[in-house]
Order: structure tokens, then C-alpha cells, then sequence
């Protein structure tokens, strides 16, 4: 039997690259095998992923030379940075263009950079729908990964950019589930409006870049947007209150109201948001849900999802 490739997943410890890494190791009879990069092969998270059959290798973001050495030998790399450990789009762009730099040095056959719109294509600065953020951004977090796409083609790595969406996950790690009002009813606010919004499940997105890598040079050079499901701020709700066997009931609140809550990082989730649903039919035509479900036939709805998540989601 010929050896099988390597696929380095950046992320690997984390929702992105550990949907990924996980879709490789069970895939037996996959033509790859996954090495799991992290900045702490000591952590719970790195032992058990070495536990199930993955090898764990250093790679910090942050130190050129740690990426040569885990791309060494690789075919794939599937590349994710983490803009919400700094908050820095100046910092995620140098992260993603030491990336594409190791990639080429270390001669790797495909990279998957896990990407997302660059909002000022479509929203200029001088717009004044939203505030500029950080000086020249209006999607912090998106224009970064956006602005990010020329350095793998300027690099001339052969690259597929995976343009992800909202995980499903956000309910149960990052706050964003329905949470009990003052007259104690169960509410999902979100500054959505009546749009749509595509969302996904995290193991999904591992299904279809592994897909991806699969597919050879099929989608070397192409942008892939994927999506579960394309649901608005009531149709999420509705499934909530069907899992949930209790009403909750989708409160469609101002981007400006979501910019005012003052968590790190609201200000940028809020003109997230405002994006999404002002750019609807643009964002959900980016995010293709078919398109999706033919590099991954077992893509989830947000109800079957929800079924076997709902006790993990805090109601507070
Ligand atoms: N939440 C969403 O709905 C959503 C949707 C689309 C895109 N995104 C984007 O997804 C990105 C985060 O990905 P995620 O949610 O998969 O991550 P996550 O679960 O928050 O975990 C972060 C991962 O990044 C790794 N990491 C961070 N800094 C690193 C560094 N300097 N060197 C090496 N590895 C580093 C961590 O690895 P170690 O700690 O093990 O080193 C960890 O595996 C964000 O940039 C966000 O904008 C999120």
C-alpha cells in the first residue's frame, strides 16, 4: 500500500482544524494522515488527540522557523488563524502570510486557508452605515483573513480558500445562545433583521475540507464558500423552541444595540452582523448550500445538530 500523505492542520487543538483532524482519523481508508499542529503538545487537548492516532507537532504562528519545520514533508496544509486571541488584523495578516511563506519554502502541494470577505469590497470605508473599526477596517476580523488571500497567490502556492460561516458551536462556547429576559422568557438576539444568515457545524467544515484535499487539484485556485444551512433570526429560534420544548422567541435587535454591549469585540460582531444582513443575498450566494453537500453528503441541519447538542447549549 502506497504511504500516506500529510496533512498539517493549523488550529489543530481548536474548533476549525480539530473538525478537520478529526474527519482524517476516521477516515480509514483515506489516502492521508493528519499531523496536528499546536503551541503546547503537552495540553490536555494535544495528548488526546495523539490518544486517538494523530500526530502532534510545535507550531506557533509566531516563529517562522517552527512552520518550515512542521510543513516539512507535507502535502496539505489547512491554515487558520485565531483573530480573537488579539484582537489584531495587522497581527492575523502577518500570521497568514508567514504561513503562506513557509508553504512555499517547504514546497507544500495544497494549502486550504481558511478565509472570510474582506467587507470593504463591498462596504468602503467612507460608508458610514457602520464605524470604521481600528482605524481602517470594518470587519476586523473579516478584512484581515480577506486582505490575506494575495499572499497565497502572490506566493503562488496552490491554495483553495475555504470561506467558513457562523458555527453552531458559538451557542454552546461563545456566548451567542438564547439567554433568559428580564420576564424569564428564553430570547435569541441577534442585530439580523428578517435575513438570512448561513451557519454551519464545525465537524462540517472538517468534512468538506478534507473533501477539499481529496479532490486533488479540483479546487486548487478556487474560492469555496460553505454553509449547513442559510436560517434567519426566527427560523433559529423556532428550531430552539422546538428542541428545547419551551418558547424562545428571536428579539431582532439594532447592529448599533450589539456594537453597545461592550464585551471585547462587540463593536466588530456588531458590524459582523450588520454585513451579513445587509449583504444578504450576496453573503448566502457566496455560502452555497448544495455546493456544500456535494463535497460532504452528511452535512447536518441546524435541527439534527441541535438534537444532539441542545444539553451542551447554556440557558441563562
Ligand atoms: N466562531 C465562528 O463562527 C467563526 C466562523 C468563521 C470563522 N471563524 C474564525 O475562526 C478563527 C478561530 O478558529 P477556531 O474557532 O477553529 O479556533 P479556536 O477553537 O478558538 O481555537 C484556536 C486555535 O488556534 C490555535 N492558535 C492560536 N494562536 C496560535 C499560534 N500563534 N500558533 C499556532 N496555533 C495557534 C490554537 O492552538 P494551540 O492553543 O493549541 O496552540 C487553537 O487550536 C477566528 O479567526 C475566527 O474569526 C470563526
Amino acid at each position: 500500500m502506497a504511504e500516506k500523505q500529510i496533512i498539517a492542520v493549523l488550529g489543530a487543538t481548536g474548533a476549525q482544524g480539530g473538525g478537520l483532524v478529526q474527519a482524517i482519523l476516521n477516515d480509514k481508508s483515506s489516502e492521508f494522515q493528519v499531523r496536528a499542529l499546536t503551541r503546547n503538545v503537552n495540553s490536555d487537548k494535544a495528548k488526546e488527540l495523539a490518544k486517538m492516532g494523530a500526530e502532534v507537532a510545535f507550531a506557533d504562528l509566531d516563529n517562522a522557523e517552527s512552520l518550515n519545520k512542521a510543513f516539512s514533508g507535507v502535502h496539505g496544509v489547512f491554515a487558520v488563524t485565531n483573530f480573537w486571541e488579539h484582537f489584531s488584523p495587522e497581527k492575523e495578516m502577518e500570521q497568514a502570510r508567514s504561513i503562506a511563506k513557509a508553504a512555499r519554502e517547504t514546497n507544500v502541494k495544497h494549502v486550504i486557508w481558511s478565509s472570510l470577505d474582506d467587507t470593504r469590497k463591498l462596504l468602503p470605508l467612507e460608508d458610514n452605515r457602520m464605524p470604521t473599526l481600528q482605524g481602517k477596517y470594518k470587519v476586523p476580523h473579516f478584512d484581515a483573513k480577506g486582505e490575506s488571500n494575495k499572499f497565497f497567490s502572490e506566493s503562488g502556492v496552490p491554495t483553495t480558500i475555504l470561506n467558513t460561516v457562523f458555527y453552531w458551536e458559538n451557542f454552546i462556547y461563545f456566548g451567542q445562545g438564547p439567554k433568559k429576559g428580564p420576564d424569564g422568557k428564553l430570547a435569541l438576539s441577534l442585530p439580523l433583521a428578517d435575513s438570512k444568515m448561513p451557519s454551519i457545524a464545525v465537524e462540517d467544515i472538517g468534512k468538506c475540507a478534507l473533501a477539499i484535499f481529496k479532490n486533488g487539484d479540483k479546487y486548487i485556485g478556487q474560492t469555496i464558500g460553505i454553509a449547513g444551512e442559510h436560517l434567519s433570526g426566527k427560523q433559529l429560534a423556532e428550531s430552539f423552541s422546538k428542541a428545547f420544548g419551551q418558547e424562545v422567541v428571536y428579539n431582532a435587535i439594532s447592529a448599533e444595540t450589539y456594537r453597545g454591549f461592550g464585551f471585547p469585540g462587540a463593536d466588530d460582531m456588531g458590524n459582523m452582523y450588520q454585513f451579513k444582513a445587509e449583504f444578504e443575498d450576496y453573503y448566502c450566494k457566496s455560502r452555497d448550500v448544495q455546493v456544500t453537500r456535494s463535497l460532504n453528503p452528511s452535512l447536518q441541519s441546524f435541527s439534527s445538530w441541535l438534537e444532539k447538542n441542545k444539553s451542551n447549549i447554556p440557558l441563562e
